[in-house]
């Protein structure tokens, strides 16, 4: 069964630095994450860059569309200040920019597709593209996670050495059919969502089991006595702490 870490940290350790930025990617290494999930969507030019909202307000105030700009307007934004102060000027990273960071420090990528509307198999594609070109498995373990069906077959046919995650809120009835078709690895469910019942059916199916977004200890530990075996968190370091 694929090994998943007991802890990873999401959107980087979103809790306590901006998300998808590479200072949250280091705040989770600090933290002593081991692992970190991260959101991926296609600039208007087509690059992989490390971002959430189909809109570019919240985190960087700029009233536009992440379609519709491309990556040299994107670099002229930046996305920390939003979430503090200090972090003003922390830019969006290209997919590239985080596996060259992680590569470095020894930290795993679970690489979510996240596609603008109409382009999940483009997202796939360009994912598993950078992946298999940046991404050195036989270094570290590397896993490409999505709710598009679309995009993990395109990432399936494009790079199917890299292990895939199916995500899904809650629990869908042909959740078996569909890693089945797309081989995939691990079955990623909300927290909220996940009874004893289906987190045993995924550990017999032979599957590894993770859980987003996990940041309250006493659900944690609930969730890994049901026999999960990740817990996906904004604060790796304080529920792994707690876990402790
Ligand atoms: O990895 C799963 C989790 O990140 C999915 O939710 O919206 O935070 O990307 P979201
Ligand atoms: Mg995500």
């Amino acid at each position: 069964m694929f090994q998943l870490p007991r802890v990873m940290g999401h959107r980087g350790a979103a809790g306590d630095a901006p998300e998808n930025t590479l200072v949250s990617l280091r705040t989770a290494a600090e933290q002593g994450a081991r692992w970190v999930e991260f959101d991926v969507m296609l600039s208007g030019d087509g690059v992989p860059v490390l971002f959430h909202d189909d809109s570019l307000k919240r985190t960087t105030g700029r009233d536009a569309l992440m379609a519709d700009t491309p990556l040299a307007s994107l670099r002229k934004l930046e996305a920390g200040a939003w979430f503090a102060p200090k972090f003003a000027g922390e830019p969006i990273p290209t997919l590239e920019d985080a596996l060259s960071f992680l590569l470095s420090s020894g930290i795993s990528p679970n690489v979510e597709i996240k596609p603008s509307k109409g382009k999940a198999a483009a997202t796939g594609r360009a994912v598993a593209e950078v992946m298999a070109r940046c991404w050195p498995l036989e270094r570290a373990p590397a896993l490409i996670c999505s709710f598009y069906k679309e995009g993990l077959a395109a990432a399936q046919r494009i790079a199917p050495q890299v292990p895939r995650a199916f995500l899904m809120r809650r629990p869908a009835r042909d959740w078996r059919q569909t890693a089945k078709k797309l081989e995939c690895s691990t079955i990623h469910v909300g927290g909220r969502w996940l009874s004893a019942r289906v987190a045993q059916e995924i550990k017999q199916a032979g599957y590894g089991s993770a859980v987003f977004t996990v940041n309250d200890p006493k659900r944690a530990r609930l969730l890994l006595a049901r026999g999960v075996d990740c817990i996906i968190t904004d604060a790796p370091g304080k529920i792994a702490a707690a876990l402790d």
